[in-house]
């Protein structure tokens, strides 16, 4: 096979090649979109494929056997990570979330965790390098990361009990190693660690006290969030979300809990905090109260290509850049222009939508962009 194949997987998602502006304006980290949003946070995509099926994300039915993950070729190297990486931070980027798929499936994924902790902002502070995992194989990895600088990590957990996270992952994961996980995580020094608990109305909501129960008394801080309509194969509905308001009822109702100051402007998750002084929990809203509008999130796919939402239906093809001979002065312009031309913001406007929100266009899969 010769370089010039394109695999047909690459289609999945259109994505215009961006245009480089004729004059190259450097970063000022002023850069702001339609809706004066400033551009901070990085996800970088490293792998669309994970060992969990969970059924709001990769659901068995379409992801198969048959389903054609990613060649190898189409993914961005993690020197053209890097590269790239270097450039959103030269726009403001401040913080940079490895996801998936379960980035801990991407081979020696500390050496790209080593390259990417040595940028460094334009004012010359670290960056905050976080990951997101199932913990699967956390257990075995927490210290190569910690070594190598990986700062924190956030880890996906949606029952305690056995038999009900090991139906939600789809793949008879038990819980036990994903605690082992957390655990050793801790040990290693990768906290404030944060646990992401989807909640699934009639699936899993019934385990919301019990998982606070667990790390109530804890520095690890758990999150509900509620079961969002991404992508297009997980056969969402309103009526299996449970607004965060009830969970927060419920909280109180066992716990006492009361709200805190958000750590930073933008921030995704409300936080909470248990009256007798015993931890810290958020709640992560998108669907009842949408936070669009301090949103200040890009997101790279494991191919390269650059999603302005979580709900986008196309992407840019930042990869054609990369490997086309542009300077790094060039694709930094570009990437500049893609997001001063910015004006996205779904969750506010899901409601007056319909579903399939896109002309047709199919949505970006979770698998395939990160949380
Ligand atoms: P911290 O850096 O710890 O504050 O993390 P975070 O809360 O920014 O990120 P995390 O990836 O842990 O987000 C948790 C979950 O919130 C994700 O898995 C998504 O389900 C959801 N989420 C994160 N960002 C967005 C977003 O921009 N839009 C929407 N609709 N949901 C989001
Ligand atoms: N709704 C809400 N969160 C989701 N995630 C994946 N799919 C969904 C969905 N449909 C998030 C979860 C998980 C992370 C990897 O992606 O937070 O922890
Ligand atoms: Fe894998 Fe996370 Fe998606 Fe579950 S939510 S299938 S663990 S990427
Ligand atoms: Fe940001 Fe899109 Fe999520 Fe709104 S829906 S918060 S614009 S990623």
């Amino acid at each position: 096979m010769t370089d010039r194949v394109i695999p047909l997987a690459d289609h999945r998602y259109a994505a215009a090649i961006p245009a480089v502006p004729a004059v190259a304006l450097p970063a000022n980290g002023l850069l702001a979109d339609t809706l004066g949003r400033p551009l901070r946070d990085l996800r970088i995509s490293v792998t669309d494929r994970c060992n969990f099926r969970c059924s709001y994300c990769m659901p068995k039915e379409v992801f198969d056997k048959n389903y054609q993950f990613l060649p190898h070729s189409s993914l961005l190297s993690f020197e053209e990570i890097t590269r790239v990486a270097r450039l959103f931070v030269a726009h403001g980027v401040q913080k940079i979330r490895l996801t998936g798929g379960e980035p801990l499936l991407r081979k020696n994924l500390e050496v790209l965790v080593e390259m990417l902790s040595a940028l460094a902002t334009p004012a010359g502070e670290p960056l905050d390098i976080t990951l997101t995992t199932n913990a699967s194989v956390l257990a075995k990895k927490a210290q190569s990361l910690k070594d190598a600088g990986l700062q924190r990590v956030t880890v996906s957990l949606d029952a305690l009990d056995d038999a009900i996270f090991r139906r939600m992952n789809d793949a008879d994961f038990p819980v036990a190693e994903v605690l082992r996980g957390i655990e050793v995580a801790e040990r290693v020094g990768l906290g404030p660690i944060k646990v992401n608990m989807v909640v699934k109305r009639g699936t899993n909501d019934h385990e919301i006290i019990a998982m606070a129960r667990h790390f109530k008394g804890t520095p690890i801080i758990l999150r509900f969030i509620e079961y969002m309509d991404v992508g297009a194969t997980n056969g969402w509905r309103m009526d299996e979300v449970l607004p965060s308001a009830q969970v927060i009822a419920r909280l109180d109702a066992e716990f006492g809990v009361e709200p805190i100051e958000p750590n930073y402007s933008g921030e995704v998750a409300e936080r909470w905090r248990y009256v007798d002084g015993s931890g810290e929990i958020g709640v992560i809203s998108s669907v009842t109260q949408a936070f669009c509008r301090d949103c200040n999130r890009a997101r790279l796919s494991t191919e390269g290509k650059l999603f302005l939402c979580l709900f986008a239906t196309h992407g840019h093809d930042l990869r054609a850049l990369l490997r086309g001979g542009y300077a790094d002065a060039q694709i930094e312009a570009a990437i500049g222009e893609i997001w001063r031309g910015r004006g996205d913001r779904y969750s506010e406007l899901r409601g007056a939508m319909a579903a399939d929100v896109g002309n047709g266009e199919r949505r970006v899969e979770m698998h395939y962009i990160g949380g």
